[in-house]
């Protein structure tokens, strides 16, 4: 067998995406394993889009903070690469994103950084994205197609760990070819979403069956090829819990927040520093009304906008439910409906919203603004488009969703300079 090359390097950062940064005599190499000062022993893997590649060997000089993992297979899985590091370490390593993204921007400096722990350091996880290929059932590795074969994961809350072994134990003799598994938590029991490839066998429509049948699930659905509509056991509605604990209903698939505990801080957040009492209020990507429910509780008017037909059914329903008046609109959020808002409250997917900072035109007169990010980088893009609308930072919150991972969620506030 050819021998692979090892060299060393010293890790300047880990990167947004979890991977060390490390500088070596080859040039600088990405690589999952490494903690930031450490020297290391990393072998080549590939190269991708002209970054070096490559995994971390050994470890020759460990960083204080380092420990050993708890999950036995996370140097196998990928998807928790902060788990080598102590939470007083992880919260360093993230922090640092947050303050990357607002750096030289006006009113950074000024505002503290406030950090919000997370209750549950392992557990917490009411929503993941699992995957099959062939019989195997696990985590797609980052950065590759290869599924790793995962029994227990650790991060999962209780009922998603036992539906995972419920679904792997149901369906594996008869499951083929590969695709995606999301399992969440609805209401108490959890609903299990099968998006396969390839066509798959009546063996396959069988299980699913059974496995909707199975104590602590609560629907099961099964989407095949390129077909819309996928085939549903039981109930396959979502059932997110709102800041009250009530359950907000969305239709399967839609998007919830993935940690119920530190949800609960982030929708207080938003509307402590959105202060919408008496206010005329614009929420842009509104889902089905996580952020909604409590704003429309105390703004004199909402509007609140989302692109998927879906959720914003839904999110009309969960406002009527609770007898709470806003104007649900379906649409792009980077082109808002017309009016004069004091307060704005976004919360973009990863792409952040770009269009929005350069091309809307409400933001003269809008007091403050209200930023949820999930993405650091996207962020620091906007914020800088915001300072350009001559916009300054004057709040920042880190809000630790995702333990283990090197996911944040941020939540900045921006007003007038
Ligand atoms: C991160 S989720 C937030 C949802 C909600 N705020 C919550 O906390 O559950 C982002 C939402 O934006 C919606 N979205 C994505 N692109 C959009 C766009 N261009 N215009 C409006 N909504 C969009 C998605 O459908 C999704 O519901």
């Amino acid at each position: 067998m050819p021998h692979t090359p090892r060299f060393a390097g010293r890790v300047r950062a880990v990167g947004r995406g979890g991977d060390a940064v490390v500088e070596t005599s080859e040039g600088v190499v990405l690589a999952p394993g490494g903690l930031p000062g450490e020297q290391v022993e990393l072998e080549r893997t590939r190269s991708k889009r002209g970054a070096l590649r490559g995994k971390v060997t050994r470890v020759l000089e460990r960083a204080p903070g380092r420990r050993e993992p708890p999950c036995a297979v996370a140097h196998r899985c990928g998807g928790c690469p902060l788990m080598i590091a102590e939470m007083a370490l992880q919260r360093r390593i993230k922090e640092g994103f947050l303050h990357e993204a607002c750096e030289g921007l006006p009113g950074a400096s000024d505002s503290e950084l406030v950090w919000i722990a997370a209750p549950d350091e392992l557990g917490y996880r009411r929503r993941a994205r699992l995957a099959w290929y062939g019989q195997t059932f696990g985590y797609r590795q980052r950065n590759a197609t290869r599924v790793v074969d995962i029994e227990r994961c650790i991060v999962l809350a209780e009922p998603l760990q036992r539906a995972w072994d419920a679904t792997r134990e149901h369906l594996r003799a008869s499951i083929a070819g590969q695709g995606e598994i999301q399992l969440s938590l609805s209401g108490e029991a959890v609903v299990v979403e099968l998006q396969a490839l390839a066509e798959q066998s009546p063996e396959l429509f069988e299980a699913c069956g059974e496995l909707s049948r199975t104590t602590g699930i609560r629907g099961v659905s099964l989407r095949t090829g390129d077909t819309g509509t996928p085939a549903v056991w039981g109930e396959a509605r979502a059932a997110a819990r709102a800041h009250d604990q009530s359950i907000l209903w969305g239709p399967a698939g839609s998007f919830s927040q993935a940690n119920d505990r530190i949800n609960r801080m982030l929708v207080e957040h938003v509307v402590a520093l959105a202060e919408p009492e008496g206010m005329r209020v614009l929420e842009l990507h509104c889902g089905i009304g996580n952020f909604t429910v409590a704003l429309a509780e105390v703004a004199a008017t909402l509007v609140a906008v989302e692109q998927d037909a879906s959720a914003v059914e839904a999110c009309r329903a969960n406002l009527a439910a609770r007898r709470l008046e806003a104007r649900v609109v379906e649409g792009d959020a980077s082109r808002p409906p017309k009016g004069r808002y004091d307060v704005v409250v976004l919360d973009p997917p990863r792409q952040g919203a770009k269009n929005l900072f350069e091309e809307a035109c409400f933001w003269r007169g809008t007091r403050r603004i209200v930023y949820v990010s999930c993405d650091t980088a996207t962020l620091g893009r906007d914020l800088r488009l915001a300072r350009d609308r001559g916009y300054r930072i004057d709040r920042m919150i880190a809000f630790d969703m995702f333990p283990q991972t090197a996911h944040l969620e941020s939540l900045v506030r921006l007003v007038p300079r």
